[in-house]
């Protein structure tokens, strides 16, 4: 226990969790992005800081003040998430994907902005690089644990995404559900685990299912320890 008399669970562990939208531009005034405030990452963040962990936030495009004690490191893009994630993960003991990455960006970037023209504009787009597959790939001791934005099917397709990506834990929401997903300060989450536990919540704030994901991690390391 600290001073406040606060348990703390992650005393000594390392951890990662990433946050936010990415921005993938077109030109100098244009962007794909997506509907993500970061508000989710940012309450893991300040909940794995209170539960004792040294935190680095990896963090998108947000509105939101820089938790306090915390190691943040801003990007834009999917990409600059991605080496940002990578050159920390072997030091890791715990990563958290919270971020709403883009799929997808345009193939082509202009460095002058486009001028309008008559007609249909087609923007090619390209694949992202998958930055949880791959730290799944890549995986040593680390507990990883992935988020699942859906609109249909929503456990089956978390559980698909917890097998193909090598993930200990996946926080699954369905991001149609009032109450849930990205915009509100509140979410209701089902939390899946590689050894078969499936943890269904109730609508609660984001401060409360960030604690609900922290404990959900202490307790999946404690029966997975030998
Ligand atoms: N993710 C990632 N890198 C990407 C895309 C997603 O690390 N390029 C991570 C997210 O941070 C999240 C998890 O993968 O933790 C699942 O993201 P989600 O968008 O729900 O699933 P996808 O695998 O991208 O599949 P789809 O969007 O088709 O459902
Ligand atoms: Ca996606």
């Amino acid at each position: 226990e600290d001073v406040t008399g606060s348990k703390q669970p992650l005393k000594g562990k390392k951890v990662v969790i990433t946050a936010g939208p990415t921005q993938e531009k077109i030109d100098p005034v244009r962007y794909f992005t997506n509907h993500s405030t970061g508000k989710m990452g940012y309450a893991v963040a300040r909940a794995a800081k209170q539960a004792g962990a040294a935190v680095t936030l990896i963090s998108g495009p947000t509105q939101l003040p820089e938790p306090t004690g915390v190691d943040v490191v801003h990007v834009t893009t999917a990409e600059e998430m991605f080496n940002a994630v990578m050159s920390v993960y072997p030091n890791a003991d715990i990563v958290i994907k919270s971020a709403a990455v883009a799929d997808y960006r345009p193939k082509e970037t202009f460095d002058q902005k486009r001028k309008k023209q008559p007609g249909q504009w087609g923007v090619e787009m390209e694949r992202t690089k998958d930055i949880l597959h791959t730290l799944g790939e890549r995986k040593a001791s680390q507990i990883l644990v992935g988020f699942a934005a859906e609109s249909e099917h929503v456990e089956d397709y978390a559980m698909q995404k917890l097998e193909k990506k090598n993930l200990d834990l996946i926080v699954a929401n369905n991001i149609t559900t009032p109450g849930a997903g990205f915009k509100g300060d509140t979410n209701i989450v089902t939390i899946l685990s590689k050894d078969g536990l499936t943890k269904r919540y109730d609508q609660q704030s984001k401060d409360e299912v960030a604690s609900r994901i922290i404990d959900e991690i202490v307790s999946y390391t404690e029966r997975n320890t030998p």
